[in-house]
């Protein structure tokens, strides 16, 4: 399939160029700007940009690109477009000249069209785009253009129509340059002439018959299905491809949400007739486990354990009878790759479990059917295979579950009292049409006791604490401004309803600093 390489400096929007590329119907792939050459090769790119990054050029031991990288691109008539860090590392690698600015530009900035052609067709005279600089180009290298300019930043963009390479200092794959899509789109047709085959249903088919080959006709596959988006999607992908031969595990570890032991049971083995569909009730083994920790790296690592252990049993159980079990099917989706991964919390999500000790002649191969898609794709494909709707835009819920929302110890009696807060909280924000737009919404227990007053009587008894956010990507959230006679509806009723609560309080941190979750 047509490629467009994203090389990778370290900027902060890295990710969203490929993204973008996406979006335009080329597959994208992202790698670190050291990658070897020859994997570069292998890939056989349309095109490469070079991604921004929080280095000068002239840095001790700033990233820079080989030069047998440009005789490459050269050779091989392959474009080459360079935002930002990557716009200055052209020029500089190609005998220009960068200074650093006094004053750091950044935020939206006006830039002037000088060249409305080539990379910039489509754009106005002047058009509005994001800047986030303090070095800049002062020369550009015989042979190349000045595109476009703004006040502070002669050298905005550039071309060298000749070689195929191209700059821009500005962010068009941010949502702040209105007009980026279009920088990318011309590059895409006019120079790489990459063709548009990145098609999720297309990308559906191949990826089942590929499964298909690789498992072959008679070996099995084993999943930890979690009853969240990405691993109910490897699942339905599987299944579409193997059928029974696909034995999907769905633990209990008694730490899930009111009524989702029932429901992931209802949808998988009822709805979509999944015939390798086991449940293991585990709800026992991970609360006596659990009894008594307080610290939440303990609670993190004994629940890691405690499923590691019990998924195994599960395993080898099912080796007994069906001895061809010799692939481990995992949801990691391409974020947990390119990012060290969203929180370093993740010792209990199922899709880390590479550390599995099985028996020796039980060595599983792994397999990763979404490991280069983003979670919206994931999402797309699930609805695509039949997934109900429920699963794809459900929450995100941690691997640890409810044990990081009941601080301290955790025992059944504060979990039910948890669902049962918690059930109510999505009722009022699913009523309220805003569970969609939200991207995490739960309750909390703590275990702080404050007094209260039912009727006659004197309470005494825990806070259940609200935390309700926005996010795009995770790693920076708002919490939602709800509205406050909405919040009073969902305390009134959490009170009233709730045995074991006696106050309610709304979560008002941003992360950073904050987290979103509380342990
Ligand atoms: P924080 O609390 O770090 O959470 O802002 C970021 C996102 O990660 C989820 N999260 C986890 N997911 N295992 C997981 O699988 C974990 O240990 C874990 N801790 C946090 C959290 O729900 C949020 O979406």
């Amino acid at each position: 399939m047509d490629t467009i390489l994203v090389l990778d400096f370290g900027g902060q929007y890295c990710h969203l160029i490929a993204r973008r590329i996406r979006d335009l119907g080329v597959f994208s792939e992202i790698l670190p700007y050291n990658v070897a050459l020859e994997k570069i090769k292998a890939i056989n790119p349309k095109g490469i940009i070079l991604s921004g990054g929080p280095n000068s050029v002239y840095g001790k031991g700033s990233p820079q690109l080989t030069m047998d990288f440009y005789q490459y691109v050269s050779n091989e008539n392959i474009p080459v477009l360079g935002i930002c860090y990557g716009h200055h590392l052209i020029a500089h690698q190609l005998k220009g000249k960068i200074e650093s600015h006094d004053h750091k530009e950044y935020g939206q900035s006006d830039l002037n069209i000088i060249e409305k052609k080539g990379l910039l067709e489509g754009f106005n005279k002047i058009e509005t785009v994001w800047m986030s600089h303090g070095d800049q180009i002062k020369e550009l290298p015989e042979g190349f253009n000045v595109l476009a300019s703004t006040t502070t930043c002669p050298i905005a963009a550039f071309a060298n129509y000749q070689k195929e390479l191209f700059g821009v200092q500005f962010h068009p794959e941010v949502g702040h340059t209105p007009k980026g899509k279009v920088v990318f789109d011309n590059f895409i047709t006019k120079y790489a002439k990459a063709k548009r085959e990145w098609k999720l249903e297309n990308w559906v088919n191949q990826t089942i018959e590929n499964i298909r080959e690789r498992v072959g006709p008679e070996k099995r596959v084993i999943l930890g299905l979690s009853g969240g988006v990405d691993s109910s999607v490897v699942a339905a992908l599987i299944h579409r491809a193997i059928g029974d031969r696909l034995h999907s595990i769905f633990v209990n570890n008694g730490l899930l949400r009111k009524n989702e032991v029932n429901e992931v049971q209802k949808t998988f083995r009822d709805k979509l007739k999944f015939e390798g569909f086991h449940y293991v009730d585990a709800e026992e083994l991970f609360l006596k486990k659990l009894k008594g920790v307080e610290d939440p790296e303990e609670k993190r690592r004994i629940i890691g354990h405690t499923f590691i252990e019990v998924f195994e049993n599960k395993t080898i159980e099912l080796e007994k009878e069906h001895p061809n079990i010799k692939f481990l099917a995992q949801g990691t989706i391409y974020p947990d790759r390119v990012e060290s991964s969203a929180t370093s919390k993740t010792s209990a999500k199922i899709k880390s479990h590479h550390n599995l000790t099985l028996p020796e002649n039980m060595v599983l191969e792994i397999i990763e059917p979404l490991k280069d898609l983003y979670k919206d794709e994931v999402r797309k494909i699930g609805l695509n295979l039949g997934l109900p709707i429920e699963i794809i835009n459900r929450h995100p819920f941690p691997g640890p579950g409810l044990a990081v929302r009941v601080i301290g110890s955790v025992n059944k009696e504060k979990l039910n009292i948890l669902r049962n807060a918690d059930e109510i909280l999505i009722e009022e924000i699913r009523n309220a049409g805003l569970y969609d737009s939200l991207w995490q919404v739960f309750c909390v227990f703590l275990p702080i006791k404050t007094v209260g007053v039912m009727g006659d009587f004197r309470t005494y008894e825990n806070i259940c604490a609200i935390r309700a956010v926005e996010s795009m990507d995770v790693m920076t959230a708002n919490f939602a401004k709800l509205d406050m006679n909405l919040l009073e509806k969902i305390s009134t009723r959490i009170i009233n309803e709730v045995n074991g609560f006696n106050r309610v309080v709304y979560d008002i941190s941003n992360k950073p600093p904050s987290t979103i979750e509380y342990e």
